[in-house]
């Protein structure tokens, strides 16, 4: 059976190669709509909770995991010479940047290199890692070729990006439109047909360039955003002016405006991270991404802001910052999710410690976690808990958390995300907001 009528039959073997947040959700949904999908995992826990019908994704039901694997539409391997069976593969490995923010591919190339010894005629490869444009041409493209193989004709190579935004309730993985730009046409519609089947919109783009560069566009567009809203937190700060309400009175004109909001820095594993893959780029046609470079910058420095803010209040308590007990409330880098990484929390809490201030943190999702070189325990979050803290730093405004009992019981509030807009007149605390 040729592989466009193994999609539309539904027996096309589904590999996703990474079961992290953007792996995970797409191989249910593609066992959702019936396909057998095997997870290639390289993290030896992940595999083995995955076999056991055990979920580790918020995004994720718990009992779909438990009813794909228990019916056999889902298991997870680390084996890869099993990606001879497969008909179409997902690539969705980590992207990170390396200490000098240079784009750290070696998770890509090191799957490229295992596929390029399995692949066969007839198989699908698209990646979906959030990269630089030209990666799947130029370092994906050339290594599948030396098989011998040819692209368009014996296998299909594509680019499709992840757009997930974990923790929305509103769009998951299956409603929100793919973009996919494959090597050949013939490549484009492979990737579309597959995609089709899980979802209902896909937008088509000429080439995997353009589909790489429309994602980094999206989350660019986010950086510079919510830098330019934090540079003018800044200064609305010093002029007295509220950010917040400023935001909410532009926020009613009904075109050419969109909210962004102010916080204590950028977080998780897209934002922070994909800008400096395009700016990496950049360099080798000799042009500089200042706008990238600069949205990097102000939001670098805002863990630092935070800390200024807790000084400056502390110190109008005629308190110090050395010493003084304070407690960072959410570490994840989004409400609700239990992701820190790279979240600005952390530099909150590392700072706020080079300083010798004595740092706790408490996040109803998050039981550890390593700030700068030390391990902290999230801490017990009750009215009596509260009120030994010299300052509480709301960095992350978690749902759960009882906005009424902190500002009730806390001495002195750093609210970074206007958690407290609804409860803050009631009580004496001392809020200050960002
Ligand atoms: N997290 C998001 O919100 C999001 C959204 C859109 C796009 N993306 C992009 O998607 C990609 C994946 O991100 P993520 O957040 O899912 O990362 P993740 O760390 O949650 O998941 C990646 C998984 O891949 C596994 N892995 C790494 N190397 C492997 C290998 N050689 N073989 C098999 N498994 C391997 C890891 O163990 C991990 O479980 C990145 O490029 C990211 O930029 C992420």
């Amino acid at each position: 059976m040729k592989l466009k009528e193994k999609i539309i039959s539904r027996k096309a073997n589904i590999g996703v190669v990474g079961l992290g947040y953007v792996g995970l959700p797409l191989a249910v949904e593609f066992a959702r709509a019936g396909f057998q999908v095997t997870g290639f995992e390289q993290n030896p826990k992940r595999k083995a909770m995955i076999n056991r019908g055990e979920n580790y994704i918020t995004d994720v039901l718990d009992s779909d995991i438990k009813e794909f694997v228990s019916a056999k539409k889902l298991k997870a391997v680390t084996d890869f010479s099993l990606l001879k069976r497969l008909d179409a593969i997902c690539i969705c490995v980590p992207t990170p940047l390396d200490k000098n923010k240079q784009p750290d591919i070696s998770y890509v190339k090191s799957v490229t290199q295992r596929l390029a010894r399995f692949i066969r005629k007839e198989q699908l490869i698209v990646l979906e890692s959030t990269t630089y444009p030209g990666t799947t041409e130029e370092i994906i493209l050339p290594q599948l070729n030396a098989s011998g193989l040819e692209v368009g004709k014996d296998f299909f190579l594509a680019f499709s990006p992840e757009r997930i935004d974990p923790g929305n309730k509103m769009f998951k993985t299956k409603d929100v439109p793919k973009v996919v730009g494959g090597v050949t046409s013939k490549c484009t519609e492979m990737a579309q047909l597959l995609y089709s089947q899980i979802l209902t919109k896909i937008f088509t783009v000429s080439s995997p360039r353009v589909a790489e560069m429309e994602k980094l566009l999206e989350n660019i567009f986010r950086s510079v955003n919510i830098a330019l809203v934090n540079e003018l937190a800044i200064l609305c700060k010093k002029m007295n002016i509220d950010i917040w309400e400023v935001i909410e009175a532009a926020k009613t004109k009904p075109y050419g405006f969109m909210p962004f909001y102010p916080g204590p820095g950028l977080g998780g594993h897209c934002i922070p991270l994909d800008p400096f893959y395009l700016a990496w780029k950049a360099k080798e046609f000799n042009l500089t991404t200042r706008f990238i470079e600069l949205a990097g910058e102000i939001n670098d420095r805002m863990p630092e802001y935070v800390v200024q803010l807790v000084q400056g209040a502390l110190n109008q308590k005629g308190k110090s910052l050395k010493g003084a007990k304070i407690l960072v409330l959410g570490v994840a880098y989004k409400k609700d999710l239990d992701d820190w990484r790279e979240s600005p929390s952390l530099k909150v809490m590392e700072i706020l410690d080079k300083m010798s201030a004595d740092v706790s943190y408490n996040d109803p999702h998050v039981s550890r976690v390593k700030a700068g070189n030390k391990f902290y325990p999230s801490s017990v979050l009750s009215g009596k808990s509260i009120k030994q803290y010299d300052c509480c730093v709301i960095a992350t405004a978690h749902s759960v958390y009882d906005y009424n009992l902190i500002a009730k019981n806390a001495k002195l509030i750093i609210d970074t995300r206007n958690a407290l807009k609804d409860v803050v007149g009631k009580y004496l605390v001392k809020v200050i907001r960002i």
